[in-house]
């Protein structure tokens, strides 16, 4: 039906008869003679009827937008002074020697350069308008194009591409599981996939060496813009390989796609501890583009008047960290309510501050309203540890470590990128040494990644003191995003029990979810190890988009639901008694218990 594509055409084909088929972008008409903009998957290319031809011109004058449509006609150089240069066909245009009409449209829910004024609802409701938009396009080619270079660089390293099943057993990652109810097994059910981890490990007990998928993950869990209830990971993982080498195929892996794909050359990723990166930065993901860090200031705070600080000081499991921010002397006093209340999301009390206007002029250059509760000398040692500068304005957080991470870690994000601190570029880091477990707020154990990961102690050490152990994880952040993360895994079952063990999870309920792990892993398991990136983040970042929803086809809402399809919905009555399902309630009415 074609013979070229509209964007494809230029200047080399002037003379040449085409056939083009596309969708009518915009039809003007102009004193006798019709312009239409067609469009297709790689561009525009401007097509003219004229009166000569009556027939086609009869029909170029009921074209509509969004109408689909094939044209023959003959490549022309552009009369002088229409050249469009904006435009890779801008020189030239077709004179349409025929027009055949295809497909006939209503009038399209928004116009396509209307998107940016309706809401995404509309836009995800009608997304075969929205997707026909050439940003849409170009950022799912290039995902196309970059899944294409990932599946080659795995297959030229040895990684055998491997389907998992998506009906299969709960896989704890830490979200809620999408569940499907068996009609072959009434009142059981499969879960989805929160990832395939347990399938690659057995994959590696089975003795294919190197695995990877391009796989889809499923978490029942609450939305961000970098998360959705089902999403694909660059799924790994290789057996008789080490931290070190696993993490040089991953970092590998994406210096290439960055070179290939942006011609951006990543380097050498630096390396940093989970304790470091809280330390400093409050987060696990830090994002290095922004050269503002927490100093710790709890001895100095020990013996000082003001409560707010003196009780977190003296308490180990707080923090009293300063952020210093240069230039942040010039914010007003709503800006700064407008931090407090900021922080106060993540569970902040207050905000205190010190905006250092005139550092010769001592404490009188100084303007805070909290260094009347503190001893000069005190105030003196802080700005002396913060090297501070004119203009500067300080930050404090003194509280439980947990809520001064979260809330000065995101002060830290926001008022860097108010303030235009944030460098521009990339910074790729490896977080590693993460902690085997954290504690929960009633004090039980939870695997900060997941319970298949390896301590880097023994199994003794491990019940001994499992605060202090440390894990073989890694995590790779990039511009404060967790990329990707993964772990050498425990392949003795001693030690996978001495985890389940401290998890609280029994042998009898260990056998019963992971009875088929542990079995395997004492039928001959290799040291393995591996990662998976989050594939659609990885795109989000390197196509610049604002939410992972834009470089998804079809993404969910922020409500975990579709509105093309109308997904999820009831099912008929006949479906749920196949299934063995009596709802408890009706949808809509109000529950009784
Ligand atoms: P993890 O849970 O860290 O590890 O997931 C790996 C990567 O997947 C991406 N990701 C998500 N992307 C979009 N929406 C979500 N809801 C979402 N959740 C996670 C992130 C993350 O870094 N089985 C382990 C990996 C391993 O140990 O090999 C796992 O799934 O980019
Ligand atoms: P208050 O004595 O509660 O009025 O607090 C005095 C100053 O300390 C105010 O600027 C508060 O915003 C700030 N503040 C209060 N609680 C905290 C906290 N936990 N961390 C940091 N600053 C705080």
């Amino acid at each position: 039906m074609r013979s070229h594509y509209c964007g494809q055409l230029n200047e080399a084909r002037i003379g040449e008869t085409v056939s083009l088929c596309g969708w009518v972008h915009r039809r003007r008409d102009h004193g006798g003679v019709i312009f239409v903009d067609l469009r297709d998957r790689d561009g525009l290319c401007q097509v003219v009827f004229d009166p000569d031809r009556a027939d086609t011109f009869a029909q170029a004058e009921t074209l509509r937008n969004e109408f689909v449509v094939r044209v023959k006609g003959l490549v022309r150089a552009r009369p002088e002074g229409t050249v469009n240069p904006d435009l890779p066909s801008g020189a030239i245009e077709v004179l349409a020697h025929e027009l055949e009409i295809l497909s006939v449209a209503r009038t399209p829910a928004f116009q396509l350069d209307e998107h940016a004024s309706v809401s995404e609802d509309v836009r995800l409701r009608h997304r075969y308008i929205d997707l026909r938009r050439p940003e849409m396009i170009d950022r799912l080619r290039f995902r196309s194009k970059v899944c294409n270079s990932i599946r080659n660089y795995l297959d030229d390293n040895g990684f055998l591409d491997i389907e998992t099943p998506i009906l299969t057993r709960a896989t704890p990652e830490g979200a809620r599981d999408y569940l499907v109810p068996s009609r072959t097994h009434p009142g059981e059910f499969f879960a989805l996939p929160q990832s395939p981890q347990l399938f690659k490990q057995i994959l590696m007990v089975a003795g294919m060496d190197r695995y990877y998928q391009i796989a889809k993950c499923f978490r029942d869990e609450d939305l961000r813009a970098d998360r959705q209830p089902e999403f694909t990971q660059i799924d790994i993982e290789t057996s008789f390989m080490d931290e070190a080498g696993i993490m040089a195929v991953a970092e590998n892996m994406i210096r290439q796609i960055f070179q290939r794909h942006l011609d951006v050359d990543l380097g050498e990723f630096p390396r940093m501890t989970w304790g470091e990166a809280m330390r400093r930065f409050g987060s696990d993901k830090p994002d290095l583009r922004i050269d503002l860090e927490f100093t710790d200031i709890a001895d100095l705070m020990q013996g000082v008047d003001f409560k707010v600080f003196a009780g977190p000081a003296n308490d180990p499991d707080s923090r009293v960290v300063a952020l210093r921010v240069p230039g942040g002397a010039s914010l007003s006093r709503k800006e700064i309510d407008d931090y407090t209340r900021f922080v106060g999301i993540y569970g902040a009390k207050g905000l205190a501050w010190i905006k250092v206007n005139d550092l010769a002029a001592g404490i009188e250059g100084l303007q805070s309203p909290i260094i009347k509760f503190m001893p000069e000398d005190v105030v003196k040692q802080v700005l002396d540890r913060l090297q501070v500068a004119s203009g500067d304005i300080i930050f404090f957080g003194a509280d439980k470590a947990g809520i001064v991470n979260e809330a000065i870690g995101a002060l830290r994000l926001k008022v860097a990128a108010d303030l235009g601190q944030v460098k521009p570029g990339w910074a790729p880091l490896w977080v590693v040494d993460f902690p085997m477990f954290e504690r929960d707020k009633e004090g039980n154990l939870n695997s900060l990644h997941h319970p298949f990961t390896a301590p880097s102690c023994t199994p003794e050490a491990l019940r001994d003191s499992p605060d202090k152990a440390l894990s073989r994880a890694y995590d790779m952040v990039l511009n404060g995003t967790e990329l990707g993360g993964g772990s050498i895994r425990i392949n003795q079952p001693q030690m996978q029990q001495a985890v389940f063990d401290l998890l609280g999870i029994g042998e009898e309920e260990a056998q019963e979810k992971f009875g088929f792990l542990l079995n395997a892993l004492s039928s001959g398991c290799p040291p393995h190890g591996g990662l998976a990136f989050g594939l659609d983040r990885l795109i989000m970042l390197m196509t610049g988009a604002s939410s992972i929803r834009e470089v998804i086809a079809f993404p969910k809402t922020q409500s975990a639901a579709c509105p093309l399809t109308d997904a999820p919905g009831p099912v008929a009555a006949k479906q749920l008694r196949e299934l063995n399902i009596r709802l408890r309630e009706q949808p809509g009415t109000a529950s009784t218990d």
